[in-house]
């Protein structure tokens, strides 16, 4: 294919990649964004596939069609398993480019050695290191998600941790800055294994230590480092549309770090050094009595009320409770009650989580508010639901300087006149760490599963069963 085509083919590409990052930061076009960012890359693929010095079409051929069967595995995984499915993608991102740089290394060290010039090599040992170290700390990260059993969620630390992990990096940092310089000496192979293995080391040793709340975060980062490998790659094959979407992945990762940091008063530093979730044991019941409500005796109350606030979490997504919502939604609403969900940013494991379950459940847009729009109304609201949400509504994060969520934002569940809180049992959420929301005089819990008890206080509500 002519050279200027297959230019062009990339430029096409990199306007559908920033056009679907673009499309996917609204609900209502975000299924174009995300048909936009399949686009790009089958064209980037073909594209490529189609330069003239690609000859062996067959040795191409045969991984590509060995990879359409876990591709579509991956893809059929339920919405809760997406955080884990996409720290695996991270984890296949950053090997394809380890291998890639060291097989580059190795081809031009037997054949060409007057191609490894300084600014090759500095490529080389940035995608061979960010590459080889996403690869273990996404598995590990993946692993920690998936609940494997033989990987402690929880963060495994020991003392001087940070100085070992630390060390680790440096030393691989100053074994590539020595092969920059000496490149094609006969000992430079043993330096370059040396680094991969240092790196492959320094993955799985940096998330080790992070567990809890803080993992969704770790993956959004390794989401960035396997973009900036990416951009690494694109200088060492010289190919544009590598660089241009690395750098796209790379800073939307990192974009998305901050966001998610900030939504939880972390500092990044904290994150990958905090050992977050480790500092308190859950200490269920110690702090007060749980009082139960039956679903016939919060329908009574939801009926009367002017102002209801629905908080979704974790709990709804793993209910799938989004379509009974809906009908909740809709017969509280048949009654002339203010409905409205808050929404906490960091709600659910993955940036989005609750909005793309109520747009599932056609809820319209204009009733989903933002945490800090809908706490100053919260002093208002008769009835806060809390269905399957729990750090996300936990005072402590405002007033309890030593819990490990405090100076985090949340929605103001308390400040309703009055709470309903939908869970199945009395263990903590995602944080490890109890709520007092659950304790107070104006709380009551309904204990089940989400969907089963929407689903009850429906058939409450609905006309000609129930208390109807
Ligand atoms: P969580 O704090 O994880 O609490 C979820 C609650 O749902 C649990 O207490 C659980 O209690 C309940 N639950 C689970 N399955 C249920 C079911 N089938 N029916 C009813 N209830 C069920 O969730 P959250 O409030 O949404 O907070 C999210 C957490 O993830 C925060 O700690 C946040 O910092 C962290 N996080 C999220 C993100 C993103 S981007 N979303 C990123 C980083 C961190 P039972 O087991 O008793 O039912």
């Amino acid at each position: 294919m002519n050279l200027y085509l297959i230019e062009l083919a990339y430029l096409l590409a990199t306007a559908l990649f920033i056009f679907s990052l673009h499309w996917m930061s609204d609900p209502k076009s975000a299924r174009r964004g995300v048909f936009a960012g399949v686009a790009a890359m089958l064209v980037g693929v073909l594209a490529t596939w189609a330069k003239p010095d690609i000859l062996h079409h067959w040795w191409i051929s045969i991984p590509i069609l060995l990879a359409i069967l876990p591709g579509v595995w991956l893809s059929l995984v339920p919405l809760t398993a997406v955080p884990q499915r996409t720290a695996l993608s991270h984890a296949f991102g950053g090997l394809a480019a380890g291998l890639v740089g060291t097989a580059k290394y190795f081809y031009w060290f037997g054949h060409e050695q007057d191609m490894l010039t300084p600014f090759r090599m500095v490529a080389i040992i940035a995608e061979i290191i960010l590459g080889y170290l996403t690869f273990t700390g996404s598995l590990i990260a993946a692993g920690k998600l998936q609940e494997v059993k033989w990987i402690p969620q929880r963060p495994w630390t020991y003392q001087g941790q940070i100085f070992v992990n630390l060390g680790a990096f440096a030393l691989a940092l100053l074994l590539g800055v020595l092969l920059i310089f000496m490149p094609d000496r006969a000992f430079s192979p043993v330096l370059f294994v040396l680094i991969i293995l240092l790196s492959l080391n320094f993955g799985w040793m940096l998330v080790m230590p992070i567990g809890g709340a803080d993992m969704p975060t770790v993956i959004s980062i390794l989401n960035s480092y396997a973009g900036l490998s990416a951009v690494a790659m694109g200088f060492v094959l010289d190919n544009k549309l590598l660089i241009t979407a690395g750098a796209l992945d790379g800073s939307s990762g990192l974009i998305l770090s901050i966001i998610m940091c900030k939504a939880m008063n972390r500092s990044f530093f904290n994150v990958l050094f905090g050992a977050f979730g480790q500092v308190q044991q859950s200490k269920a019941g110690e702090q007060g009595q749980y009082k139960a409500e039956t679903t016939e005796g919060a329908a009574q109350i939801l009926e009367q009320s002017s102002l209801v606030v629905i908080v979704p979490g974790y709990g709804m997504a793993v209910a799938q409770a989004q379509h009974k919502i809906r009908e909740l939604y809709d017969q509280l609403k048949k009654r002339g009650i203010t409905v409205k969900f808050a929404i906490h940013p960091v709600a659910g494991r993955m940036p989005g989580h609750m909005n793309v379950l109520l747009a599932e459940a056609e809820i319209p847009y204009t009733d989903l508010v933002e945490m800090d729009e809908i706490n100053p109304d919260m002093p208002q609201c008769d009835v806060c639901l809390v269905v399957g949400a729990n750090d996300v509504v936990n005072p402590a994060a405002r007033s309890d300087k030593s819990s490990p969520i405090y100076g985090m934002p949340i929605i103001d569940a308390d400040r309703a006149r009055q709470v309903f809180a939908i869970k199945r049992s009395k263990n903590p959420g995602f944080a490890g760490i109890d709520n007092e929301l659950y304790f107070l005089d104006k709380t009551f819990m309904l204990f089940g599963d989400a969907k089963a008890v929407v689903g009850e206080l429906v058939k409450q509500l609905t006309p000609g069963s129930g208390m109807h």
